[in-house]
């Protein structure tokens, strides 16, 4: 039983990942997928937005609230960067994300690692936790953006 487990969870696995694998294929043409980005960027400017004036201590902490926030742009977070495929150069992304895609990686990373951080802060319910977290957050945007985001 347990081997056949093992082999169902393999089978499911490389489906998984035979389906996932061309991620450009996600879109028919290279305007989707800047149409995709854009909008995931800016849900994630939402969900990541609400929560100033708790930090900034204008409105009152809701441990609950802001744990579901940030429990959903965890998730958010998971979605632009699929939509940077190859060939999808264009919007207001820098051709800088295409050629060097490996800086590029590094900004997202550390974003996603700093996500990952605000939801260890969140989960904990302490308000001071939360901020510095959120800061540092804040920060990995502002950092992608000056260097591969084109300004206005
Ligand atoms: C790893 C790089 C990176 C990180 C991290 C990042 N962004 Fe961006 N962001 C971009 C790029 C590149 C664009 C331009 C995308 C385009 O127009 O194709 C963009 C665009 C946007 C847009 C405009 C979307 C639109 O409708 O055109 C918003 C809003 C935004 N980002 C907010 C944020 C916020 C808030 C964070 C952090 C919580 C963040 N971004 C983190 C790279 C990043």
């Amino acid at each position: 039983m347990k081997s056949f487990s093992a082999l169902a969870l393999a089978a499911c696995t490389f489906a998984l990942s035979s389906w996932t694998a061309p991620a450009a294929a996600q879109f028919a043409k290279p305007a989707d997928a800047v149409k995709y980005r854009q909008a995931a960027l800016t849900l994630i400017a939402s969900h990541f937005g609400r929560m100033q004036p708790v930090v900034k201590g204008q409105a009152p902490y809701d441990a609950e609230a802001i744990k579901n926030n940030v429990k959903l742009l965890s998730t958010l977070s998971e979605l632009p960067w699929a939509a940077f495929g190859p060939g999808t150069e264009g919007g207001d992304a820098r051709p800088e994300v295409w050629s060097d895609a490996s800086g590029f990686a590094q900004k997202r990373d550390a974003f996603k690692e700093n996500i990952a951080k605000l939801q260890t802060a969140a989960d904990s319910g302490d308000l001071d936790k939360v901020r510095a977290a959120f800061g540092n957050v804040g920060a990995s945007c502002k950092s992608c953006h000056d260097s591969y985001r084109a300004k206005k």
